[in-house]
């Protein structure tokens, strides 16, 4: 802990010195002067990976420790880090609980999970606990008890935790934000959103072709499917509420002057994954005998403390192009993500839908304006660069994230919420209040001050 308060001592007398060197490159935002993060990564599989490429860019990180169960993985990740001409961090990895070895380093500040879900509250409690500061990968917790697991350790530990959730980083989810608080919508009604995203391949991946194929999950596959695929089998609710979840909790003020208050969940039935087998691997395959229980699609309707309404969608089992369905409808207009459209009440013709891009780009967010350059080539559109940015200059301070975890715990009780609402004919279910009656008084976060 000592060297830790050191650290945020050396940080906030070198913060005033930040120096910037022109360019497009993601690193080239950050200098060797700049004061270091020490980090370490649990976790380094397909989105471990992509937050360390990023990482390795950036002059202000010093990736002290991996840990990965898969030798393959740690094997990648080494490569990258030697071919960034980096020191080699400690590695982790002899079992599953090794993870907490790399806790008990001193030379690691802040952690980044990227496991799979079923580890993620776990080591997110152990890593607060051990008083590092903790990036968290989507969705945080599977289960009610899990979402409080994560919100009473940070408040025991005061160690800080971020869900690191990229898709509030997007540009045109940023500017409606920045619309939205600049009133054009007018007082806010009602949101869509969703995660509509054909996973047949990531959910059956053999490693056959470049992004998956065959029909085996579990023990035979790689990634993803080695263990995403199972809670399909097993779990008839919305499991990754959180990429269209997140942005709209953040444009509504969840926890900070708004809150859920209860949701209604109903599934259709599942023929989406049975069919894929069928189709790919014949009707004699034993996979094609399993029960699936997610329903193919999963619609949530979520009500706010402020008497909004959030239709929230889970589409990830049969063929469809993706969107996250995003839609913000208040009292002037809307914005529909699905036509790229934007009708404002005495600003459009009446009746008629203007495109989008207009809009946006008056509206462009300030963060995106100052950091776009940089997040070039940072994966997914740009936006994994901010999300990691936001991580990181929050841990550099020591100070609390602009997803944190309240959120963390908010946004993934849908999931647990959701089976139950299912499981009941659709009945609604509350949602317990994880801020304990202070969401009446937390300010939203400023993102139009914060410069991260
Ligand atoms: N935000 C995004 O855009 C985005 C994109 C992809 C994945 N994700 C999320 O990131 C997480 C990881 O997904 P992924 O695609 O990288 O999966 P993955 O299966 O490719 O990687 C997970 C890694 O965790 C390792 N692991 C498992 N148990 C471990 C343990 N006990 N100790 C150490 N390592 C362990 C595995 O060996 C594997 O390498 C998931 O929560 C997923 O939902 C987010």
């Amino acid at each position: 802990m000592n060297s830790r308060r050191n650290f945020i001592k050396k940080t906030a007398i070198a913060s005033a010195g930040i120096s910037m060197i022109s360019g497009s490159a993601l690193g080239a935002m950050t200098t060797a002067n700049d004061p270091k993060l020490r980090l370490a990564f649990i976790g380094v599989g397909l989105r471990g990976t992509n937050h360390l490429q990023n990482s390795l860019l950036r002059k202000d990180i010093e990736v002290t420790a991996i840990c990965d169960i898969d030798p393959k993985r740690i094997k990648i990740a080494l490569q990258k880090i030697e071919d960034a001409g980096l020191k080699k961090p400690k590695v982790f990895g002899d079992s599953e609980y090794d993870y907490r070895n790399l806790l008990e380093l001193d030379e690691v500040d802040a952690v980044i999970i990227a496991t799979p879900w079923l580890w993620h509250t776990k080591m997110a409690v152990d890593s607060m606990k051990a008083g590092k500061y903790t990036g968290l990968e989507v969705s945080a917790a599977n289960t009610l008890e899990e979402c409080w697991d994560l919100v009473n350790t940070h408040e025991t530990t005061g160690s800080h935790l971020m869900i690191l959730e990229n898709v509030n980083y997007r540009r045109d989810v940023l500017a409606v934000l920045n619309m939205v608080k600049q009133n054009v919508f007018g007082e806010l009604v009602h949101f869509r959103c969703g995660y509509q995203h054909d996973l047949r391949k990531v959910k059956f991946n053999n490693g056959l072709q470049p992004y998956g194929g065959g029909v085996e999950f579990g023990e035979k596959a790689l990634s993803e499917a080695k263990w995403r695929t199972n809670h399909s089998v097993l779990r008839n609710g919305d499991v990754y509420p959180t990429h269209g979840v997140g942005p709209i909790a953040t444009l509504c003020d969840i926890n900070r002057g708004n809150r859920f208050i209860s949701l209604t969940s109903n599934a259709t039935k599942a023929i989406g994954l049975h069919n894929y087998i069928v189709k790919n691997g014949g009707k004699e395959h034993q996979n094609s005998k399993i029960k699936f229980k997610q329903g193919d699609v999963i619609t949530t309707t979520i009500e706010t403390a402020k008497g909004e309404t959030i239709i929230v969608t889970h589409d990830c089992n049969l063929p469809r192009p993706y969107s996250l369905g995003f839609r913000v409808q208040g009292a002037n207009g809307l914005w529909e993500v699905d036509g790229n459209r934007i009708y404002i009440e005495g600003k459009s013709k009446p009746h008629k839908w203007d495109t989008a891009d207009e809009w946006l780009k008056k509206y462009d967010h300030p963060l995106w304006k100052k950091h776009g350059q940089y997040a070039t080539g940072s994966g997914h559109g740009g936006m994994d660069f901010f999300v990691l940015n936001a991580f990181v200059e929050s841990a550099k301070q020591n100070i609390a994230p602009p997803l944190d975890a309240y959120d963390a715990a908010a946004w993934s009780a849908i999931t647990p919420l959701s089976e139950a609402s299912i499981e009941n004919n659709g009945a609604p279910q509350d949602f317990p209040d994880f801020t304990r009656g202070l969401w009446i008084k937390r300010k939203p976060y400023n993102w139009n001050k914060n410069t991260y």
